[in-house]
């Protein structure tokens, strides 16, 4: 059975000054969800947007889009952030592995808010790490709340848009056996940094569901087609 990609657009590589546009331009080439990056300069050296802009988003959103809304918080402490970002409209939020919350406490406040739980691991982070956050057939329901929904294998550092690709399929290929041998839910795999038309053939055949994209899709000259070309 064909399998289902999704692909996120990061928006840090839109036009930051017509938001609006490029959001509906997403949109009207069939791109359906938002990845939007937050940067504190303290877990990253780079400072993006927070909580206005992300409302401000999320205001066009309510209007007539309807699309994902994908936060990945690249932030020393991001539990301090979840009630912020879930009750303003957040499907899912990713949070990083290496930061300072406590991961368990994290993922409950995310679903908590109604929200999927995302956790996003740097490319020196090996597989095993997130083992733990993955549900295992023995825990079935009533711990369900504190397993992650979503495991984000950055195939960049974090902290820019724009850089080399580097091949972690190795890293996808465990999470996914894993996941698939272990897990009572479905945990769907999403990869982030570098995807182009090269690279996304390289990251599903190793088992991703999501593609996050940025500089290809918005430099793209025609985004619906560079869409196609990640999906297909
Ligand atoms: C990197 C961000 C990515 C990035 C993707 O820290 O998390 O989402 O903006 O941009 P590209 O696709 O240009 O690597
Ligand atoms: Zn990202």
């Amino acid at each position: 059975m064909e399998k289902h990609i999704s692909i996120g657009a990061s928006i840090l590589s839109a036009d930051l000054l017509n938001l609006e546009s490029e959001i509906r331009k997403l949109k009207r080439n069939d791109i359906n969800m938002i990845h939007f990056d937050v940067m504190d300069g303290v877990f990253v050296p780079n400072i993006t947007f927070g909580m206005p802009v992300f409302e401000s988003i999320n205001r066009i959103d309510d209007d007539d889009l309807s699309m994902l809304l994908d936060v990945h918080l690249m932030i020393a402490d991001p539990l301090k952030y979840i009630d912020a970002f879930g009750t303003s409209g957040a499907d899912y939020i990713t949070f990083h592995l290496e930061s300072e919350s406590d991961t368990v406490e994290t993922i409950r406040a995310i679903h908590n808010n109604g929200s999927k739980a995302g956790i996003a691991i740097k490319p020196d982070t090996p597989a095993e790490a997130v083992f733990p956050y993955i549900n295992s057939k023995e825990h079935k329901y009533p711990y369900l709340n504190s397993f992650a929904d979503i495991v984000l294998v950055m195939t960049v550092e974090p902290g820019f848009s724009g850089q080399k690709f580097m091949d972690m399929s190795e890293k996808i290929r465990k999470i996914r056996e894993y996941a698939d041998n272990n897990s009572a839910h479905e945990v769907l795999i999403a990869v982030d940094g570098g995807i182009d038309d090269q690279t996304a053939p390289i990251v599903k055949s190793a088992g991703a569901d999501i593609l996050v994209s940025g500089s290809y899709l918005f430099k793209a000259d025609d985004m619906k087609k560079a869409g196609e070309m990640l999906e297909a």
